[in-house]
């Protein structure tokens, strides 16, 4: 006999998806039950069309490989389509406002989704004026706040490894320096943001011009006071990955120097030590595990051996952001 999808819950229908803030722990906990039955059942071979017929619009002002990847076939896979628009070839690029992007998309189809990512101070705000304005929902692919969509891949992947109960793990989410282009902010603020909020020890750090922005900040705070976890900032990577059961250092800019690639890039240069290779690995613990939402700066953010070697779980991590991504269309449109 045929096996069936499960069927998916109706309560979150019509929700956007702008920061993991915005959820509460069970609807968290909802989304991460929804990915892994979606996982389980694209491995079974179920289908699982739950979106027959639906349109959702990617907007994208940044590049991409595994978000818009993932969000096309997990349409296709839920029985609807992506339609892929380019902020560069659409009439965005002649300025066309994002209340007309939401009020217009929300007579053509069933769910909006945008990535922009590089400019702070632009990204939340543009998604949340097309909501404002959008009748359909809005999922951020990516903003200069957040990233919600990886990091909820990411405590999927991490929930994978070490069960249900993350109270005092310890994730390390460092700086590591990058000479490829100046990356956004919102992965490690993401990451800071939602897991505290599961009563982690989520220790920071950074060199001195790399502080985050002031609200990721505060909320990492508040999490961690009300989970019972811990949030902590410190100068160096060594200390951070003490005794770590996750690390995860990646690059990323100066808040006031994203229209300063040059001036970002040698203020970066400074830093150049700050890598992960097998002699930080061995500060954290035994089974410590390697993360990177991708794409990393092979042998400047992190060497060859540790992204390769039986640590590291990028490439599980980078397949979660399939059944995640699958399951915030499937409850929200
Ligand atoms: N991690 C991530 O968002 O990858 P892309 O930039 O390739 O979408």
């Amino acid at each position: 006999m045929t096996r069936e999808a499960k069927p998916i819950p109706g309560l979150m229908k019509g929700r956007d998806w702008l920061m993991t803030q915005d959820w509460s722990d069970d609807e968290i906990e909802l989304a991460l039950d929804t990915a892994g039955t979606l996982k389980d059942e694209f491995k079974s071979g179920v289908p699982t069309l739950h979106l027959p017929h639906k349109s959702g619009f990617l907007i994208f002002f940044d590049k991409s490989t595994r978000t818009r990847n993932s969000f096309e076939a997990g349409m296709t896979q839920l029985g609807g389509h992506a339609h892929f628009i380019d902020s560069e070839t659409s009439q965005i690029a002649h300025g066309e406002s994002p209340k007309d992007m939401g009020t217009i998309l929300s007579t053509y189809g069933h769910g909006i989704m945008i990535r922009h990512d590089l400019v702070p101070g632009e990204g939340q705000a543009y998604m949340r004026e097309v909501a404002r304005h959008a009748s359909i929902p809005v999922i951020n692919m990516q903003c200069d706040v957040d990233h919600p969509c990886q990091t909820l891949a990411d405590l999927m992947t991490i929930r994978e490894e070490f069960g249900k109960d993350l109270k005092d793990l310890k994730i390390a989410v460092s700086w590591a320096y990058a000479p490829s282009y100046v990356k956004p902010m919102s992965v490690p603020q993401g990451l800071i943001m939602l897991m505290t909020r599961f009563g982690m020890n989520v220790t920071l750090a950074h060199p001195p011009e790399y502080t985050l922005m002031d609200e990721p900040m505060q909320i990492a705070r508040d999490n961690a006071a009300r989970s019972g976890g811990r949030f902590e900032v410190v100068d160096n990577m060594a200390d951070a990955f003490a005794d770590a059961d996750i690390v995860y250092p990646k690059s990323w800019g100066v808040e006031s120097l994203f229209s300063q690639p040059e001036e970002a890039m040698n203020v970066a240069l400074q830093y150049r030590d700050w890598i992960c290779d097998e002699a930080m690995m061995a500060r954290a613990n035994e089974r410590a595990i390697y993360m990177h939402c991708l794409p990393a700066d092979r042998n400047y953010e992190v060497t060859d051996a540790v992204i390769d070697g039986p640590q590291s779980r990028v490439y599980p991590e980078a397949e979660n952001r399939l059944h995640t991504a699958k399951a915030l269309m499937a409850l929200t449109m």
